[in-house]
């Protein structure tokens, strides 16, 4: 029996080279590997305000993007987080098993309720334990994400032990992956902010379905410092970056990289680095510009995806339902 991979991104803003180095890419590579679970996670997007034709539109985009990156529909299971209504009812539950101190230690809520104060959702604070029970619903074994939602799966972890402490070996406790390369990849402009998809202010970050001038302006704009040596020094954020995200679309080392531009300065550097940045989004685009021409196509693969993945999680709902003692 292979081994479970569960994972999932927001229709929300415009997906980039952060999302595809920290999660898709991961997901794409050991895929044969693995049984793959990857969800298009809606109910997740609208814990902030969302154009319902938007986010409509999102949802067909990302399940274009997963495809076209190469996740395979007869390797994996692709579906719509809210056309299996398991996850929002085990939500609820494992609600009821949260203790508000541990959802307050959330350094994402933090970070993305700072400026809304009062405002902010009930829904945005209570994002973690939907997203346990997404991962908890199918006996994940691993999660392959990016570093800023590992906090994320260990909560789950903490979740899934309490329930199983209290009412026996229930859930499989999964762990987190995290890609050597490209983890965190940073906003251009400030490197030291992490790059996201809902900042679209141009030359921050490297939109997958970005044209080729688009990208490559924003690389040349990239933020630097009044040094000469590129190399992978943390102490300097912006080279780093540029660095690292070299290493993930390349593939070669750090001692490789390093020797390669000795001796040269940031606009040679930069100047290949986006070569390199369009020469491996290319192939994906053309893909993904097949791909969506039959929109029913998509909504089809989503549609199966989501029949495969509702008995899966409907057995382990009703599994904690009884449990519980519910119905
Ligand atoms: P989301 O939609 O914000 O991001 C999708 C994936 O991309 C990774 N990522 C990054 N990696 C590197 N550098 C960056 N700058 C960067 N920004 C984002 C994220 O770590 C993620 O892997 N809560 C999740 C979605 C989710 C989920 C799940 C994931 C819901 N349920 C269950 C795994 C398992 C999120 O908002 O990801």
């Amino acid at each position: 029996m292979k081994k479970r991979v569960f994972s999932g991104i927001q229709p929300s803003g415009n997906l980039h080279i952060g999302n595809y180095l920290g999660a898709l890419k991961n997901w794409v590579a050991s895929q044969e590997n693995f049984d793959n679970v990857f969800c298009i996670v809606d109910l997740h997007a609208i814990t902030v305000p969302q154009d319902p034709k938007i986010l409509k539109q999102k949802i067909r985009e990302i399940a274009g993007i997963y495809f076209a990156a190469g996740i395979d529909p007869k390797q994996s299971t692709v579906f719509v987080q809210s056309d299996v209504s398991a996850h929002a009812e085990l939500a609820w539950i494992l609600n009821c098993f949260t203790p508000m101190g541990w959802m307050g230690r959330m350094t994402q809520f933090k970070e993305k309720s700072e400026d809304k104060k009062e405002n902010v959702s009930v829904g945005l604070f209570d994002y973690p334990v939907l997203m346990a029970s997404d991962i908890l619903l199918y006996d994940t074994d691993e999660v392959p994400v990016g570093e800023d939602q590992k906090q994320h799966v260990e909560i789950t972890r903490d979740i899934a032990q309490r329930f199983n402490s209290i009412y026996g070996e229930t859930f499989k406790l999964p762990l987190p992956v995290i890609p050597k390369a490209g983890a965190r990849v940073m906003d251009l402009l400030e490197p030291t902010k992490k790059m996201s998809k809902s900042d679209d202010r141009p030359g921050r970050t490297l939109p997958l379905l970005a044209s080729t001038d688009e990208l490559r302006s924003a690389i040349m704009g990239a933020a630097t410092d009044s040094q000469k040596e590129i190399r992978f020094d943390l102490d300097r954020p912006g080279v780093y970056n540029l660095l690292e995200i070299y290493e993930g679309v390349t593939g070669l080392d750090r001692k490789e990289i390093e020797a390669k531009f000795e001796g040269k300065g940031y606009g040679e550097f930069k100047k290949d680095l986006a070569e390199k940045v369009i020469e491996f989004l290319q192939p994906f685009q053309k893909r993904y510009r097949e791909l969506t021409q039959n929109p029913d196509d998509i909504d089809t693969l989503l549609q199966e995806g989501a029949e495969k993945a509702r008995p899966i999680a409907e057995k382990k709902l009703n599994e904690v339902k009884s449990k519980v003692g519910l119905g």
